[in-house]
């Protein structure tokens, strides 16, 4: 059984006081759901404020990146061991590192091993360009991201990762994919590489996430699909909205 996942990004959102009344106005209400993990992948200055509130909770932090070695002269980056101090989750190839901030399958791929190597659950986002879905090479180009992205990382280590589908002309449009295409996207460019790679039993534990304006009026529709087990949110994550989404995948 995999259990659902609901990880909010809030991307360079959020002063410490805005991070905390947020926290302070939703936690109580998803503390209520059970049956889901829910995360907050906050912005490196929140960090701390947020790990203290949330402590005791089952609401997990993470970061929205992390470096692949555990210090060094990498001006601007996190490392594993840095995250770690104060959560357990990191986004990895989040569309936006990859166009604004020269992030490669390659370097994808290292930062992957590096968040495993140290126990992070990684959340894996991978997803083609309105350009590549519209000549045709969605599956190509997203089967690419998984076979690289998963180089060298054993089967042993699948359990902490996370991947989301994250169509790039869905991501802060308003224009969701349609859940039935997210599925079939998931099962053969997502599910398909990872049990050509992994073999079918490990594969299917692996959980799955549609991102891309995930909203409180559509995340039951995505969560219905078979293969879909939860979403990666962006703007409705910086909003009590936030609530009816993990209530949704509860
Ligand atoms: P969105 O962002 O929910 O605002 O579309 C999703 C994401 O970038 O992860």
């Amino acid at each position: 059984m995999r259990k659902p996942f609901v990880a909010g990004n809030w991307k360079m959102y959020k002063t410490v006081r805005e991070a905390v009344e947020l926290i302070d106005e939703i936690q109580p209400k998803i503390e209520e759901l059970s049956g889901v993990e829910t995360v907050f992948c906050v912005p490196f200055t929140c960090l701390s404020a947020v790990a203290e509130k949330l402590k005791n909770s089952k609401i997990g932090v993470g970061t929205q990146n992390v470096h692949w070695e555990t210090q060094g002269a990498f001006t601007g980056e996190i490392s594993p061991l840095m995250v770690k101090e104060f959560g357990k989750y990191a986004i990895i190839g989040h569309s936006e590192r990859r166009s604004f901030f020269g992030e490669t399958d390659e370097s994808v791929n290292m930062r992957l091993q590096a968040a495993l190597n140290n126990d992070l659950v990684a959340i894996v986002c991978v997803g083609e360009s309105l350009d590549q879905n519209e000549n045709g090479k969605t599956e190509e180009v997203i089967t690419r991201q998984m076979k690289i992205a998963f180089t060298n990382i054993p089967k042993s280590q699948l359990k902490n990762v996370v991947i989301a589908y994250e169509p790039i002309w869905a991501i802060g449009t308003g224009l969701a994919c349609d859940p039935l295409k997210a599925n079939e996207i998931i099962k053969y460019s997502i599910r398909k590489p990872l049990i050509e790679m992994y073999g079918e039993d490990v594969a299917k534990e692996v959980r799955v996430l549609y991102g891309g304006s995930v909203k409180g009026s559509n995340a039951k529709e995505y969560f219905l699909q078979p293969d879909i087990d939860g979403a990666l949110v962006g703007g409705a994550s910086l909003k009590p909205e936030f609530i009816e989404i993990v209530r949704a995948a509860a």
